[in-house]
């Protein structure tokens, strides 16, 4: 998609970090912003402030992990702006705990949102731009998607599930010359309010079951690791990077994004241990890398 002025993007999870990054990169770029978010006060407050920078933008209340709610959010984007261009399946929460001891409600919760999510707004916004001939579709995966590391199963399946959703849509829409582009956007390390997903945990769904040893995703347990973990986000990557970078991945119709280099030796390793027939290595995580040594327990 050459030319962004005047689109329509729909970004769920807009309302903070990665997501408001590409609301204000594609608002920048004169797009019409349908911003998407269960959480009611920034996403207002994200709504406000691309609208005084003269941005054009509407908010609209949405929880992805609900298909009604979804459906919704597609009427209140076609009432408004007209179809979507372009829609970002980004909202994302980091469900924890190991794969032997995450509750149920960890599972569900975390795979309602990050992958649910994904598969409603595909069915809901696909149809019309397959119709229509045109479009793109950007899913936020994460480098978690290609690489699992211990403690965040319901994290990790969520991911490698939008990686396979990614794929498989954009081999259907290349085999049917739709004309409509995917990315997925695989970020490493970016500084937003991931660590602090459990604001947006619905109450049917609460539990602390999920807690593991490795506990990095959590926002409740003030520990040493926890402290570095959160220090290290904080000097992470600005999300308004990832927003003009998604930007250009749209108008290059470029397929994989991921935001920086860090990972890039541990997916090569991956990949090379399936081609030799091997088990996952053990080692230290990839986490206990970036923080260059032990987590504790
Ligand atoms: N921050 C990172 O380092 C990182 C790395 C890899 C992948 N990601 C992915 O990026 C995406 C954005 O996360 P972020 O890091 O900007 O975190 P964030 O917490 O700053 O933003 C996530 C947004 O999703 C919204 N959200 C949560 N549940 C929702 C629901 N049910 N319906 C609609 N919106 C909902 C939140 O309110 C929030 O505005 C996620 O998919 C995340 O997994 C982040």
């Amino acid at each position: 998609m050459r030319d962004l002025a005047g689109r329509v993007a729909v970004v769920t999870g807009g309302a903070s970090g990665i997501g408001r990054g590409m609301a204000e990169s594609f608002a920048a770029s004169a797009m019409r912003v349908v911003v998407a978010d269960v959480e009611e006060p920034p996403l207002h407050e994200t709504v406000g402030s691309i609208r005084a920078d003269g941005g054009e933008a509407i908010a609209v209340t949405c929880d992805v992990s609900s298909w009604p709610s979804v459906e919704a959010l597609r009427d209140a984007c076609t009432d408004a702006y007209g179809p979507a261009d372009v829609l970002c399946n980004n909202a994302g929460v980091a469900g924890r705990g190991g794969v032997a001891e995450a509750s149920l409600n960890t599972w569900e919760w975390c795979l309602g949102v990050n992958l649910w999510g994904v598969i409603h707004a595909c069915r809901a916004f696909l149809p019309a731009m397959i119709e229509r001939g045109c479009g793109h579709v950007v899913n936020t995966a994460s480098v978690l998607g290609h690489l699992c590391s211990p403690g965040i199963g319901p994290y990790n399946v969520s991911k490698y599930g939008v990686v396979a959703l990614s794929e498989t849509l954009h081999l259907e829409m290349q085999a049917e010359c739709t004309g409509v582009g995917v990315t997925c956007l695989c970020p490493g390390l970016v500084a937003t309010n991931i660590l602090d997903s459990e604001r947006n945990r619905p109450e049917r769904l609460l539990d602390d079951a999920g807690r593991s040893s490795l506990n990095v995703f959590s926002n409740d347990d003030e520990s040493e690791t926890l402290a570095a973990v959160r220090e290290m986000y904080k000097h992470a990557m600005d999300p308004s990077l990832v927003g003009d970078m998604v930007v250009e991945a749209i108008v290059a119709d470029q397929f994989w994004l991921f935001t920086d280099g860090h990972f890039e030796e541990f997916i090569a390793q991956r990949h090379r241990g399936i081609e030799a027939g091997g088990a996952p290595a053990s080692g230290r995580s990839i986490v206990e890398t970036l923080l260059g040594g032990p987590l504790e327990q």
